[in-house]
């Protein structure tokens, strides 16, 4: 009988060789609160073992601290990799870029000792920028807010920068590159902000300066722009692991944070396929980060919230302060309905739990199971503000641990109550533990999953 001889380079129905037969680790790292989670030590701890580092979503509103062999780094726009040698970085299209802002970064993390080359920083061409009109817009409306309508943006122009991103007049990296397509892009979206800013009472944008000064930056940049689509499928294909950092948390998410008190981007974790232009397959693993508490920067419902000693006693002991913009946190109890929450709109597989050393010493700790609204029990945040602000928390009570857990290495190093903590979060929330985090040193963490592991 005659069969087809296939040659075995060309696959069945002349298809390419699908790059999911690839079996390769790729993690997405999400905050899985309201952000400063603790990411930066997770991502900086897993990025050793990833080839690429990506950024999929939000812009310099992030403030990421790294500690690196007693060196303190601290990051906005870069992605934690280029911290550590050998490893690509990415700025993926799914970010806001300020260029300006981004060119100061580079040349401070440069002070350190860093090498950063066009061969280990990427940025997508298909990135919109922030402008400097950007910020003044956030500003001004959130000083002309009322109250109950301020967000407590970071003022870093986040949020108008993605609004010009999906009314179709931003300025992208891309256009860097003609002078003629430059200016078109900054007239388009001029016709939008002149009227804005004459309505918030601002003065019109000095157009020439504005063009001057992204033709001044544009050579800073450009080095840098690649198609990070193409590039990292081909990474992908080759079999490199590729961690996506995630910024901000999954209660600021665009969709399903507390809206309107929320960022302007896709926080979760299904932006970081389309955040860089991967397929949803690239993503073998999610890793949500929690805190062993709750915290939130800026305005908006917080259930859990403590006005009291023991919520000062978190802030203080948790060293809750904004790395951006230096506020102080809001501080509570641990919403497992939240983080329930957040687990099954990222799909987190496992968690890291970080500053559990926090809680040392408190007699009696809380956790918040449920919501009561009206007289009926829910276990989950309903939607509407409105709702939101009328649910009061339902706790669960835990006793307590007395001995510092800080620095801890391993589970035998943890008092009985403690441990009792973290197994019954991890019922609360249904997902495991995947790591353990006991103190900003990235030596001190207990490993129980390696996200990375095939
Ligand atoms: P924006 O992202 O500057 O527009 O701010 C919107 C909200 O997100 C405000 O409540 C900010 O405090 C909060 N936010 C933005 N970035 C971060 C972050 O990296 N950590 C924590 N909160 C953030």
């Amino acid at each position: 009988m005659f069969r087809p001889v296939r040659h075995p380079a060309i696959p069945a129905r002349g298809l390419e060789p699908v790059a999911e037969r690839i079996i390769m680790a790729n993690v997405v790292v999400v905050g899985a609160q309201w952000g400063d989670e603790g990411k930066g030590k997770i991502v900086d701890w897993l990025s050793e073992r990833a080839d690429v580092i990506a950024r999929f979503q939000g812009g310099h509103n992030a403030g990421h601290t790294l500690v690196v062999d007693g060196k303190v780094y601290k990051l906005n726009a870069l992605p934690s990799g280029v911290v550590r040698g050998g490893k690509l970085s990415v700025i993926g299209n799914g970010v806001v870029l300020d260029p300006w802002h981004l060119v100061r970064e580079i040349a401070a993390i440069r002070e350190q000792g860093v090498t950063i080359t066009p061969e280990t920083l990427m940025i997508a061409e298909n990135t919109p920028l922030i402008l400097p009109i950007h910020g003044e817009l956030d500003r001004a409306r959130e000083e002309a807010a009322s109250k109950g309508t301020k967000i407590g943006t970071t003022g870093r122009g986040i949020g108008p920068a993605y609004e010009d991103k999906v009314g179709r007049r931003s300025v992208r990296v891309a256009d860097l590159a003609d002078d003629a397509t430059l200016v078109a892009r900054v007239d388009r979206a001029l016709q939008h902000h002149d009227p804005l800013r004459r309505g918030l009472g601002i003065a019109p944008v000095d157009r020439d300066a504005l063009i001057a000064q992204l033709r001044e930056i544009a050579p800073q940049i450009l080095p840098y722009a690649a198609p990070v689509w193409k590039v990292l499928n081909e990474k992908r294909r080759a079999g490199k692991r590729i961690l996506f950092e995630g910024a901000q948390g999954a209660l600021l998410d665009i969709d399903f944070g507390t809206y309107p008190f929320v960022t302007s981007s896709n926080v979760i974790a299904g932006q970081a396929a389309t955040g860089v232009g991967l397929g949803p397959g690239a993503i073998n693993y999610v890793l949500g980060i929690v805190k062993a508490y709750t915290t939130r920067v800026g305005e908006g419902p917080f259930p859990t919230e403590l006005d009291d000693a023991d919520g000062n006693r978190l802030g203080t002991r948790g060293h809750e302060f904004g790395t951006v913009t230096g506020r102080k946190r809001r501080c509570g109890w641990f919403d497992a309905c939240l983080v329930r929450q957040t687990c099954a709109t990222s799909g987190v597989n496992g968690i890291a739990l970080t500053k559990l050393d926090v809680l040392d010493g408190f007699d009696t700790l809380k956790i918040c199971v449920g919501y009561d609204l009206d007289g009926a029990r829910l276990d989950y945040l309903p939607t509407a503000a409105e709702q939101q602000a009328r649910c009061t928390p339902v706790y669960e009570e835990m006793p307590g641990w007395s001995q510092s857990t800080e620095g801890a290495r391993s589970w035998a190093e943890l008092p009985a109550e403690a441990i009792k903590y973290v197994r019954r979060v991890e019922e609360l929330i249904g997902c495991p533990v995947a790591l353990l985090s006991t103190s900003p040193e990235r030596e001190d963490t207990i490993l129980v999953t390696d996200p990375f592991a095939d």
